[in-house]
């Protein structure tokens, strides 16, 4: 399976740093590369490096009509997106999305073509409570309520324990290992063909740790922050990842 690093920029950019930006990306043979941008920026992201794929950092759980604030699937399908996240820890955290709410943005995503990637992942609290498989079983539960057993295989998943994100401090390779292992048998119970499904890692992933998380078993990619906006930082992930390939 050909591993995925996606960038995503969260409330960063504008017209003109993200062309400086997008100047010094490109694809790379031995690995698939995606930007998630804000909204506004779909359109700038027209023109970009062959072999970068494109992707937003939320959807609607709507289809169409009044929904004043909203975007959906269909919208992003329309500027060419592939990707779109779902469930990012700070959209739980900072904007009340509950785990059934997740579970739908990722049905809205599927059903206009995209490819949801689906964050899950556990507060440090919830882990030094000995909770984090726990919590992730939760979220991805319910996301399979949602979806069922069959879509459920066409989603990316990504685990970012949420200690990890911006804090410059990554999950260790065993930490991230025992979640990732677990994950992929928890989508093989539940009878989802979990041999496609690709489980990313995101939080506090730089140059410098990459070769060593994308080398851990069953991580099939990462989901990249701060280093992201960097084009250096995000082109030596890449190729990070497709070394490990
Ligand atoms: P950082 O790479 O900045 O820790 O962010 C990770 C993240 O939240 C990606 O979605």
């Amino acid at each position: 399976m050909i591993r995925l690093v996606a960038g995503n920029w969260k409330m960063n950019g504008s017209l003109a740093a993200n062309r400086v930006l997008l100047d010094g990306l490109g694809a790379l043979p031995g690995v698939e590369t995606a930007v998630c941008v804000p909204y506004p920026y779909l359109a700038q992201l027209q023109q970009r490096p062959e072999g970068l794929a494109l992707g937003a950092q939320d959807v609607s759980e709507y289809v169409a009509g009044a929904y004043t604030g909203e975007v959906g699937g269909s919208m992003l399908a329309d500027f060419g997106c592939r990707y779109v996240i779902v469930g990012h820890s700070e959209r739980r955290a900072l904007f009340g999305e509950d785990d059934l709410t997740v579970g739908r943005k990722a049905r809205a995503a599927l059903e206009a073509g995209l490819v949801p990637i689906v964050c899950v992942g556990e507060t440090l609290d919830e882990r030094d409570a000995g909770n984090a498989l726990v919590v992730i079983d939760r979220q991805l539960g319910a996301v399979r309520e949602v979806l069922g057993v069959a879509a459920m295989g066409g989603v990316v998943v990504a685990y970012e324990p949420v200690w990890a994100i911006g804090s410059g401090r990554s999950a260790s390779v065993e930490q991230v290992a025992e979640v990732h292992v677990a994950i992929r048998a928890w989508l093989r119970e539940q009878g989802v063909a979990a041999g496609g499904v690709r489980i990313l890692y995101g939080g506090s992933v730089k140059p410098d740790n990459a070769a060593a998380l994308f080398a851990v078993v069953d991580v099939d990619g990462g989901l990249i922050g701060g280093a992201s906006l960097v084009a250096q930082d995000f082109m030596a992930i890449c190729r990070a990842a497709a070394e490990a390939a």
